[in-house]
């Protein structure tokens, strides 16, 4: 028996084959479930047909925007009515605010980076709780960024402070309705959205050195932990950022 059969999930955030969110599509499908699918934009909407094909039903969201997360949400309840879990592996922050110094973060870069990166898991859990089934999980994703000065992660790491706090508060919110919500701190991987840092390479470097056989953490044992945390086997856990980096956190 799967931990996930006849579940219905919904994955935000695959890009591409290396996109963590890919790494936990796999995982939920492994274990049974059915994997809704949401994409940024049309652009996005490409990438991801090469991974699931034209007939696959995915939704477009932008996260910057209510309407579009509101709607995205009507069209996955008409297609499914209930759903079992949603996966948020969503992030953005300009460049220049992942370089440099953090006093020199603007006001827009901040508030475009908590926006995304913060905010959406607040507003997408507003639209997404309607349809979520008793012992339904929403799983993000975070970084050790969000506890330690990690070199260049600057702006992203102030997010993140802000996305585990938010885990924490929306599930004592909404745990009384059987809605869990937990993040996951993943080791340094490479993907798009890594390759925003400024010396990135020596982001993922720490994050193999750091590993007991000096391998990084991969999309699919990030994935594994996320599907285990969506689903009721994982009953137990509520408001937890579990780290999935094979132990960089440490030392
Ligand atoms: N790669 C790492 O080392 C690492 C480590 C820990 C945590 N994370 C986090 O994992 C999550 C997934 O990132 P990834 O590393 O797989 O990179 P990725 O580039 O594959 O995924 C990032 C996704 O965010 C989406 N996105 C950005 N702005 C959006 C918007 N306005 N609306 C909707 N979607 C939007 C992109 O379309 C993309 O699919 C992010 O939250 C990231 O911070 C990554």
């Amino acid at each position: 028996m799967s931990l996930l059969t006849g579940k219905k999930i919904v994955v935000m955030g695959v890009a591409n084959k290396r996109s963590i969110a890919w790494g936990c599509a796999k995982a939920l499908t492994d274990q049974g479930a059915e994997v809704i699918y949401t994409y940024q934009n049309e652009r996005m909407a490409k990438q991801l047909e090469k991974l699931i094909g034209s007939e696959a039903f995915k939704v477009e969201c932008d996260v910057a925007s209510d309407e579009s997360i509101k709607e995205c949400f009507t069209k996955i309840g008409d297609y499914a009515g209930e759903i079992h879990g949603v996966v948020h592996a969503v992030a953005y922050a300009n460049k220049e605010d992942l370089s440099g110094s953090v006093v020199d973060i603007s006001r827009a870069g901040y508030a475009l980076a908590q926006d995304i990166s913060a905010y959406s898991l607040i507003a997408v859990t507003r639209y997404a709780k309607d349809y979520l089934a008793q012992n339904s999980g929403i799983v993000t994703l975070s970084y050790l960024g969000s506890q330690r000065a990690v070199p260049n992660y600057n702006m992203m790491g102030i997010a993140k402070a802000a996305l585990e706090a938010a885990v924490r508060y929306l599930a004592a919110d909404l745990s009384p309705q059987g809605i869990r919500v937990n993040g996951i701190s993943a080791g340094a991987i490479k993907t798009l959205a890594v390759t925003g840092v400024k010396d990135y390479q020596k982001l993922i470097q720490l994050s193999e050195e750091r590993t007991p056989d000096h391998v990084g953490v991969t999309i699919e044992e990030v994935g594994n932990t996320c599907a285990f945390l969506i689903s009721p086997a994982a009953s137990g856990i509520i408001g937890e950022v579990i780290f999935v980096d094979k132990g960089v956190h440490l030392s």
